[in-house]
């Protein structure tokens, strides 16, 4: 397993948000993570990038104990975190946002991004603030290539885009999947995550409270009309 949590709860103040929560992702693997909004999926990935560290449990990442180290130390590790945000610099263009996020020896540089992703070729002297969502987008996950991860957390990467824009996008990630990149993808968009993942856990009010294939969820209508609020 390159990531493994076991049993872990996060708590913001006194309010218990994660409460137990265990889930695997395999090598090369890209694993789903549903629920409607305030289920606890952001928190879920702020615990494992020790943003918002579990108070009990434990976060494994090949093989090795991360629970509770400092972001900047996990990310050194091999997990690059694309929030919901994107994280973009607004005043920088389009090379300098990857270049400054950039670690040396990482399988991807600057150039490699753009050769691989030509749709983003045009954008390199663009600046973050004259970018579209969807150009944001995928800067955001070419920022996270360059940092050389062997796992990337991604939270609601379809959010506010267009249709015709997430296929972009999905077409990004289904290419990083085929050369082996692990994913956790935090989605809304039951679509999306179907189109990418083969596994799917829901979260509802801090548990899991599904966990099985694609397959099983797309079958299974009650489920995905009471966790995900959609009609099969
Ligand atoms: N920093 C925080 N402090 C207090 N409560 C928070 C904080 N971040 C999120 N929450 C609350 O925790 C719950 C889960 O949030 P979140 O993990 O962002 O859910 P999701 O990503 O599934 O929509 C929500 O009710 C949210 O308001
Ligand atoms: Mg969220």
């Amino acid at each position: 397993m390159i990531l493994k949590l076991e049993e872990i709860h996060t708590y913001y103040g006194l309010v218990h948000m994660l409460q137990g929560v265990s889930l695997e992702i395999a090598e090369g693997e890209v694993v789903a993570l549903l629920g409607r909004n305030g289920a606890g999926k952001t928190t879920a990935l702020k615990s494992i990038m020790g943003l918002a560290p579990p108070r009990q449990g434990k976060v494994l990442f090949e093989d090795q104990d991360i629970t509770g180290l400092p972001p900047h130390v996990i990310a050194r590790l091999g997990i690059a975190y694309v929030p919901a945000s994107r994280g973009i610099f607004m005043t920088l263009t389009a090379t300098e946002n990857l270049k400054i996020v950039r670690t040396k020896g990482a399988r991807w540089d600057t150039e490699d991004v753009f050769r691989r992703f030509p749709k983003l070729a045009p954008l390199k002297r663009r600046r973050g603030r004259s970018l579209s969502g969807g150009e944001q987008q995928m800067l955001a996950i070419g920022r996270a290539l360059v940092t050389g991860p062997s796992l990337i957390l991604l939270d609601e990467p379809s959010q506010g885009l267009a249709p015709m824009v997430v296929e972009l996008v999905v077409d990004m990630l289904r290419e990083l999947k085929a050369e082996g990149v692990s994913m956790l993808l935090v989605e809304q968009n039951l679509q999306m995550a179907l189109d990418l993942a083969e596994r799917v856990y829901i979260l509802d009010q801090g548990a899991v409270v599904f966990e099985g294939s694609a397959r099983e969820l797309i079958n299974n209508d009650q489920l995905t009309a009471s966790y995900l609020g959609v009609s099969a």
